[in-house]
């Protein structure tokens, strides 16, 4: 990765990112205050868009639902009041419209509710229950703080403005990354100012856009515990291309899932030592066909990686 390369890409577009700052210093302040300071985590969830036009009308999409992202923030909301977890204040950076902890069943409920075969089950009283539960595990000051993204350029700045202060919690923050981010994009330089004409066949050029997990753990917050996820089509070059992340950027961990298998499997790689040469564990974590209803995998994934979390952060 050339780290020149993420400068001119984040440099490419304008985004406003004093807002996030203002209101990242007051959450912090905030969590501070608490009387025993807890461990912060930044859930990165939903899909990026990239925009075709400066006065965007056209966009290409990222797949995700930010179905992940929602119940693991709720994993680690729910996680204060576990046994020996000090418990986690969570910076929730998703996308605009995407599913939020604790709401996100009663949100597949609205989408559905209008079904052309048929009315779906909105059960209001399901929606003031789910928002209760989500105030409750939210209401102390500096325990939730929503960061919204739309396309990859704030993405990617909001992520780093969100790890360069973070940084200073040093082993205390977690990035877990389930966001899908784009992998091409359009320059800002190249991009046509209005709507583009629809008269004619469209030919796009778009340009990579560069990993930005090197430089999250290596600049922006290099003494976090970063655990990324990696998502194929193919099983066959999943957990390659998982060991990858591990070798080539130096995250901590990876969950790799396979696109259709996602709810019911996915494979915790995990760098066991320093250095990024060091021997990679793996295990498979499924959810138990015999659980009971309403049970998610989340629970597995955010239960291994408060344990991850926990070793790293004493060494
Ligand atoms: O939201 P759902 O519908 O529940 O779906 C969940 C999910 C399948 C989206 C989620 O589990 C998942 O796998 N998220 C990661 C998807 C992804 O972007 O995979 P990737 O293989 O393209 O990228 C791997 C990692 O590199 C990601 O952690 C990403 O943050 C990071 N990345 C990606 C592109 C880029 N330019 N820079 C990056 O750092």
């Amino acid at each position: 990765m050339s780290f020149s390369g993420a400068e001119s890409f984040r440099k490419s577009s304008p985004v406003d990112t004093e807002w996030i700052e203002r209101e990242l210093s007051a959450f912090l302040e905030r969590a501070r205050s608490q009387e025993e300071s807890r461990p912060i985590v930044c859930v990165t969830s939903g899909g990026t868009t990239v925009p075709l036009e400066r006065n965007c009308v056209r966009f290409i999409d990222n797949f995700s639902k930010g179905t992940r992202g929602a119940l693991s923030a709720e994993q680690f909301l729910k996680a204060r009041g576990m046994v020996h977890c000090a418990g986690y204040s969570v910076i929730f950076l998703s996308r605009t419209g995407s599913l939020l902890p604790f709401l996100s069943e009663c949100q597949e409920d609205m989408a559905t509710a209008f079904s052309v075969s048929g009315p779906g089950e909105l059960q209001v009283s399901a929606l003031a229950e789910a928002l209760r539960t989500f105030h409750s595990c939210t209401e102390d000051p500096g325990t939730f703080l929503h960061v919204p993204f739309t396309t990859v350029f704030e993405y990617v700045q909001y992520l780093e403005v969100i790890a360069r202060r973070l940084a200073s919690h040093g082993r205390l923050a977690l990035f877990y990354l389930a966001a899908a981010v784009s992998d091409y994009y359009i320059p800002w330089a190249e991009m046509v100012e209005h709507k583009i004409s629809g008269a004619g066949p469209l030919v796009l050029e778009l340009q990579k856009v560069p990993k930005l997990l090197g430089e999250l753990t290596s600049v922006w917050a290099p003494h976090a515990t970063v655990v990324s996820f990696k998502l194929e089509t193919d099983e066959e070059v999943l957990l390659t291309k998982a060991k990858a992340a591990i070798q080539k950027y130096g995250v901590d961990a990876v969950l790799a899932n396979e696109l259709h298998s996602r709810k019911e499997r996915v494979t915790l790689l995990v760098r066991a030592g320093e250095g990024r040469a060091a021997p990679i564990h793996c295990s498979v974590l499924r959810l138990d066909p015999s659980a009971p209803p309403g049970s998610v995998i989340e629970e597995q994934l955010v239960g291994a990686v408060v344990d991850l979390h926990r070793q790293r952060s004493r060494r």
